[in-house]
């Protein structure tokens, strides 16, 4: 819908589509060497591709998790552009019923790669299609209803499906393990990592950084390329706007602007800390509770909020739920009492 909106407005003022779409793409890394950082999984992943071109066989099924913005989709694009595949994109929740699986796996070509997007949002009756076609490129189709039906197995061109999630506890095992080629979790990036990234972008957005500009806008990127790439855009509108150049200064100023704090918190985060400490003491309190307290989806407390705080040791995830810990008083400007203090440890 907002395309079709884009267009019409182009055509009426003569401006460009949205800039921001049109950046990411620009942003997105292309090959193996601009894909900075997760180490550990592209060592894995080009052997697993490189040993599937020598035995003339296509790659095996990849799962990618790991929270939002560090990658995952942009690893997929990136295997698709490094082996020369094709990839047909899709998500969880698009594929509704079995055809439409069955429809998408019946139309690939042979050697395509599939991208299945927020792979734990798949219904069961779909997932269930999906075990043999993943396992032995076949799909079970039912033709026909009541005593009359039959069913009839179909030959799938052969495959590489590659699948993404922010939730891999929601995915179940049955299907996890049918990702023979590898379940890989993404990690936070490191603080030269993402001023790595940083550094590559503002090139490519002829953006004159200042050294320590770049290493305020990494340090308050929460360890993600989404977001490094994000602040960076900010930072570079707000120099633009009030005619200044992109030094710290800027940045602080622009961040602040943004609500973002010295160590990336936001708005959400902190309302997180101040809720845990003000409102339960500190906790253990459990997920419900404060995604009630917050008034947020437990998801996005789950995905988002969580595991930068966690990250950053400003909490602690214990049987009883979730705790505040001395850092995060400290960050709030507020005391931990000896009471908790003893308790904590
Ligand atoms: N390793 C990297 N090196 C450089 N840039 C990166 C890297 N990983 C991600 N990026 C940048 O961050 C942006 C977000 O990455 P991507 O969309 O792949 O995240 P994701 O894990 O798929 O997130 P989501 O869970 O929300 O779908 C990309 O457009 C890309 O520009
Ligand atoms: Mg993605």
């Amino acid at each position: 819908m907002s395309s079709i909106t884009d267009i019409r407005q182009t055509q009426k003022t003569g401006e460009k589509r949205p800039e921001d779409s049109l950046l990411d793409r620009a942003l997105r890394p292309e090959n193996w060497d601009e894909y900075v950082g997760q180490k550990h999984i592209k060592d894995n992943v080009k052997i697993l591709l490189s040993a599937a071109v020598e035995r003339g066989h296509i790659p095996e099924h990849i799962l990618f998790y790991g929270p939002p913005g560090l990658g995952k989709t942009t690893l997929a694009h990136l295997i698709a552009h490094e082996t020369g595949r094709q990839m047909k994109i899709t998500s969880g929740p698009a594929i509704e019923k079995v055809g439409d699986l069955a429809s998408i796996l019946t139309n690939l070509a042979p050697g395509d790669i599939l991208f299945i997007d927020e792979i734990h949002r798949l219904n069961k009756m779909v997932e269930e299609v999906l075990y043999p076609a993943m396992e032995s490129g076949v799909i079970d189709i039912i033709i026909g209803k009541g005593p009359s039906a039959r069913t009839i197995q179909l030959d799938l061109p052969p495959f590489t499906l590659i699948a993404a999630t922010t939730r891999a506890a929601l995915v179940s095992s049955p299907l996890r393990s049918r990702f023979s080629g590898g379940v890989f979790r993404m990690e936070f990036y490191s603080n030269e990592e993402i001023a790595e990234i940083v550094k590559r972008s503002s090139k490519i957005l002829r953006a004159k950084l200042e050294q320590e500009a770049l290493r305020e806008i990494a340090k308050r990127s929460r360890f993600t390329p989404r977001t490094a790439n994000y602040l960076l855009k900010r930072c570079r509108d707000y120099a633009q706007v009030h005619k200044k150049p992109l030094n710290k200064e800027t940045v602080k100023k622009a961040l602040e602007m943004l609500s973002i704090d010295e160590l990336g918190l936001n708005a959400s985060d902190k309302k997180f800390l101040n809720t845990l400490i003000n409102k339960f003491g500190g906790g253990p309190v459990g997920l419900k509770t404060m995604a009630a307290a917050m008034s947020e989806e437990e998801a996005t407390v789950e995905e988002v909020i969580e595991p930068y705080l966690l990250q950053l040791g400003l909490i602690e995830r214990t049987a009883r739920g979730r705790r505040a810990t001395k850092k995060a008083y400290e960050h709030l400007g507020q005391k931990m009492s000896e009471e908790k203090q003893e308790k904590f440890l």
